[in-house]
């Protein structure tokens, strides 16, 4: 178990640039979610802490020690990959077991470690097979199983369980974490599901086209992100962004949405003078979002523009011009597609980045 550490590391490929300038230091035991669209660079910083890859500028700091010469062999990891290269001839036990082997482990010891994965991740009754007769999720199962029958000092995860089904997958993100939170290994888990990363990760790193946007726990991401680019990746159903400007004087400034005026509280009103910004993107989670077929004080005017069942309660997109917001509602709510109706939320529970750069307005 040991703390990592990326200083301003570079991946550039020639034609194109993978990671720029990352910095993130990852604390011993840490659970860690690099999290972000396909092709942000995730699994490029990834191969490069396993030393797969090697790297333009920069170091990668294992401990005290710096790793950047070090052979993959030689650095104590365990990883899962995307393409899981098992062993095609050998059975599924002889795959879990083969670093155990390696290890020079005794063998009642094999049998008991490899059962043990293998129980856990569901697998137990397929350890006899070989790795054509599985199927790709019971593959990637095998590739975990493999992984953590060993007690290394970092394991790096790269979508380990994208090809589970939905109940599989939510059952292995429990064992998984809980399974990382006994054995205190360091983890930096790859996933561009942001439902993965919320739930698992102790902190989230979350990437952008090669650029770390934001490194923080769950909670700060969710409810603090720097930018709207954050702020719309990470939440499911996510928020919503509206184009706003600034209006009225300082003690009665307020928000000017397309010629709706929406009212500010105390504090929000002192951020937004304060920061002095004329145009703004204002977001609101669909969760503080509400629609109503019914006038209510303070609502604006919009059409229901789509409305989706979400099992408890229903995602209704409303247009107000040619902006789009969420609300989720009560599932009694019955506008059809076209249908005026009313949406209303409070500016306590918005996020105000500036328009021009996407940051956020400082508190
Ligand atoms: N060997 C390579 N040569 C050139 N470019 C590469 C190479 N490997 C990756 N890239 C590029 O680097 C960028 C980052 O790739 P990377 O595999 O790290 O993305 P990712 O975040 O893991 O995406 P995904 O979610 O799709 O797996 C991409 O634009 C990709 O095309
Ligand atoms: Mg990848």
């Amino acid at each position: 178990m040991v703390a990592v550490s990326f200083n301003n590391v570079w991946k550039d490929y020639g034609d194109s640039v993978a990671v720029r300038d990352l910095n993130m230091n990852i604390k011993d035991g840490e659970f860690v979610s690099l999290l972000g669209p396909s092709g942000c660079g995730k699994s490029t910083s990834l191969r490069m802490l396993a030393g797969l890859e090697h790297i333009t500028s920069g170091e990668i700091v294992f401990g005290d020690k710096v790793v950047n010469q070090l052979p993959p062999k030689d650095r104590d990891i365990a990883m899962v990959f995307e393409n899981y290269a098992l062993y095609p001839h050998k059975t599924i036990f002889d795959n879990i077991a083969n670093p155990l082997k390696r290890a020079k482990i005794s063998p009642s010891e094999i049998t008991r470690r490899v059962n043990e994965a293998a129980k856990l991740l569901e697998i137990d009754h397929l350890l006899e097979r070989r790795p054509q007769e599985l199927s790709g999720g019971q593959k990637q199962r095998t590739a975990i199983g493999r992984a953590i029958v060993r007690q290394p000092q970092v394991y790096l995860f790269d979508e380990p369980i994208a090809h589970l089904d939905a109940k599989l997958r939510a059952r292995m993100r429990s064992e998984l974490k809980h399974m990382q939170f006994n054995l205190g290994v360091t983890t930096i888990y790859v996933t561009h599901d942001q439902l993965e990363a919320l739930t698992m990760a102790d902190r989230i790193a979350v990437m952008n086209d090669g650029v770390l946007q934001q490194f923080g726990t769950p909670q700060e991401i969710y409810e603090n992100p720097v930018n709207s680019w954050v702020a719309t990746f990470v939440g499911e159903p996510q928020m919503s962004l509206m184009e706003m400007s600034m209006t009225g004087e300082k003690g009665d400034a307020a928000l000017d949405f397309f010629g709706n005026i929406i009212s500010l509280d105390a504090a929000s009103s002192s951020r937004l003078t304060k920061a002095g910004i004329a145009d703004l993107l204002v977001g609101v989670r669909p969760d503080k979002a509400s629609v109503s077929l019914q006038e209510t004080p303070g609502a604006i005017k919009a059409e229901v523009y789509s409305r989706q069942l979400l099992g408890a309660d229903v995602l209704v997109e409303v247009a107000i011009g040619k902006t789009r917001v969420r609300a989720k509602a009560d599932t009694s709510f019955m506008g059809n597609v076209g249908e005026p109706c009313y949406l209303n939320f409070s500016s306590e529970n918005l996020y105000y980045f500036n328009a021009e750069d996407g940051k956020v307005v400082e508190r």
